[in-house]
C-alpha cells in the first residue's frame, strides 16, 4: 500500500535548530547554539516539591476543563498574566501550541501571514502544516516608520494575521520600542489584521523592563486586536509544557474548540505543578536570580566578541545575541571550523524567513543562558579562534 502524505505535512522544513541537537551531545561540546538554559538556571528544589504536592491531588490525575485548571488561570492571571477587560485566558502547551492555535484560527490553507525576518524557525513549521505561506517583514532598531512592514502589509495580498516577537526576540533578542509598537498596531489596525504576540521572554529583563506589551498598549489604538501568547518554559520549566493565550472571548471561544480537536486539554499533571509552583512565592525570586545571571552571561560573551571585531547589536534581556561576523570571515565551513574547536553556534541563515532570500550568511545566533560565566568566556575564546583560523 502506498501511504499519501498530505501534502502540507510533507512540506514542513527540518527544525535547523532540532537538527543540531546531535552536536551538542558530543563530549566537551560547549553548546552556544541551543536555547537551553544551564541546570543552575532552574529552581529545581521548588519544581521537586511542586511536583510531589502536585502528585497527591486527584485533579492531576483525571479529565479537567479545556480552557484550562480554574485554579492555574485564576493563579497565572496574579502572578504573571495581565487580562483585559473582554479577554479570556487560555492555558495552552507552551507558547508554541498558543502559535499554532493562533495561526489556524485566523489563516486558512493559501493565505499569508507575515512573520519577522530573521524568524523563530519553529513558525515556519507552524505554516507549512496549516499550508499558509510566511511572508518576512524587516524592522529595524531605530525605524519607527516600520516602512517595510507597512509595505509587505499592503502588497503582500490576503493577510490573515501578524506574527510578532516584540520583546527580546528570537534571535535577535532586540525589543521594539513604544513608538514601533504603537505604529504595527495602527498598521495592523488599518489593515483589520490581528497581530499574535509571542512573548516568552518578557519576564527576562536585565536592569529595566521592557514597554508596554502590545496587548497592554491595543487599548490605545482604536481597531487593534492582539492575540499574546505567554509562557512558563523561560521562567519555570520548558518540560511542563504551559503556556497560556489571551484573546478577545469570541475568539477564544474558537480557540477552545480548535485545540480540543487536537489533545483535548492541557496536561492536567503539569498544571497542578505549576499551581503548586506558583503558590509555593518563590517564583519572584527565582525570576529576579535567572535575570542576573543572564545579565552576566551576556556581559561575559559580548565583551569576549566585540574584543574580537564581532558588532554585537545591542540587548538587554532574553536569552540570544544575533552579531555580525568580523568583516570577511562568513563563509561556509565556519560551522565545521567551531565544531572542531568544540563549540557550537547556530549558522544566521537558519533562522531565514525566506529560504531564497540570502540574508544573514553574515550573522550567528548565540544563547547566553545554557553555560556558566567561565565556560561561556571560554565558548567565546573558541569561537573567536574558530573565526580567525
Ligand atoms: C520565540 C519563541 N516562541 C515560542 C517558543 C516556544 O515556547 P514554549 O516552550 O512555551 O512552547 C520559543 C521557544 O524557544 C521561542 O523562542
Amino acid at each position: 500500500m502506498t501511504l499519501s502524505i498530505n501534502p502540507f505535512i510533507a512540506a514542513i522544513p527540518t527544525n535547523p535548530l532540532r537538527a543540531l541537537f546531535p552536536y551538542g551531545a558530543r563530549p566537551g561540546m560547549l553548546n552556544l547554539a541551543s536555547g537551553h538554559p544551564s541546570k543552575d538556571a532552574y529552581d529545581l528544589d521548588g519544581l521537586a516539591e511542586a511536583a510531589s504536592r502536585a502528585s497527591r491531588d486527584f485533579s492531576a490525575w483525571t479529565y479537567g476543563p479545556s480552557a484550562g485548571d480554574p485554579a492555574l488561570i485564576t493563579a497565572l492571571t496574579e502572578a504573571v498574566a495581565m487580562v483585559p477587560p473582554g479577554k479570556r485566558l487560555l492555558v495552552t502547551s507552551g507558547a508554541q501550541q498558543g502559535i499554532d492555535l493562533a495561526t489556524r484560527t485566523f489563516a486558512p490553507p493559501g493565505a499569508n501571514v507575515l512573520v519577522p525576518e530573521p524568524v523563530y524557525p519553529a513558525v515556519l513549521s507552524t505554516c507549512a502544516a496549516i499550508g499558509v505561506t510566511p511572508v518576512g517583514y524587516q524592522i529595524a532598531p531605530g525605524d519607527d516608520d516600520l516602512a517595510d512592514f507597512a509595505a509587505k502589509l499592503k502588497t503582500a495580498g490576503d493577510v490573515r494575521a501578524i506574527y510578532a516577537l516584540p520583546t527580546f526576540g528570537n534571535p535577535t533578542g532586540e525589543t521594539l520600542t513604544r513608538a514601533q509598537r504603537l505604529r504595527l498596531l495602527a498598521l495592523c489596525a488599518e489593515h483589520d489584521v490581528p497581530v499574535i504576540e509571542d512573548a516568552p521572554y518578557s519576564d527576562l529583563w536585565f536592569r529595566a523592563p521592557p514597554p508596554p506589551s502590545l496587548l497592554d498598549l491595543a487599548s490605545q489604538v482604536d481597531g487593534a486586536t492582539v492575540i499574546y501568547l505567554g509562557s512558563l518554559s523561560k521562567i519555570m520549566s520548558p518540560g511542563l509544557r504551559i503556556g497560556w493565550l489571551i484573546a478577545p472571548e469570541s475568539v477564544a471561544a474558537a480557540m477552545q474548540e480548535a485545540r480540543q480537536a487536537s489533545d483535548l486539554q492541557p496536561n492536567a499533571l503539569a498544571q497542578r505543578v505549576a499551581w503548586h509552583y506558583l503558590q509555593s512565592g518563590r517564583l519572584d525570586g527565582h525570576i529576579a536570580r535567572v535575570r542576573s545571571l543572564y545579565a552576566e552571561r551576556h556581559d561575559a560573551l559580548v565583551a569576549v566578541l566585540t574584543k574580537a571585531g564581532f558588532t554585537v547589536p545591542a540587548v538587554e534581556g532574553g536569552m540570544f545575541i544575533f552579531p555580525f561576523l568580523p568583516k570577511d570571515k562568513g563563509n561556509s565551513d565556519l560551522f565545521d571550523r567551531a565544531v572542531a574547536q568544540n563549540v557550537l553556534f547556530a549558522p544566521g541563515p537558519a533562522f531565514r524567513a525566506v529560504a531564497e532570500s540570502g540574508l544573514f550568511a553574515d550573522r550567528m545566533r548565540l544563547c547566553f543562558a545554557g553555560l556558566g560565566k567561565a565556560d561561556i568566556v571560554v565558548a567565546a575564546e573558541r569561537l573567536v579562534a574558530a573565526v580567525h583560523a
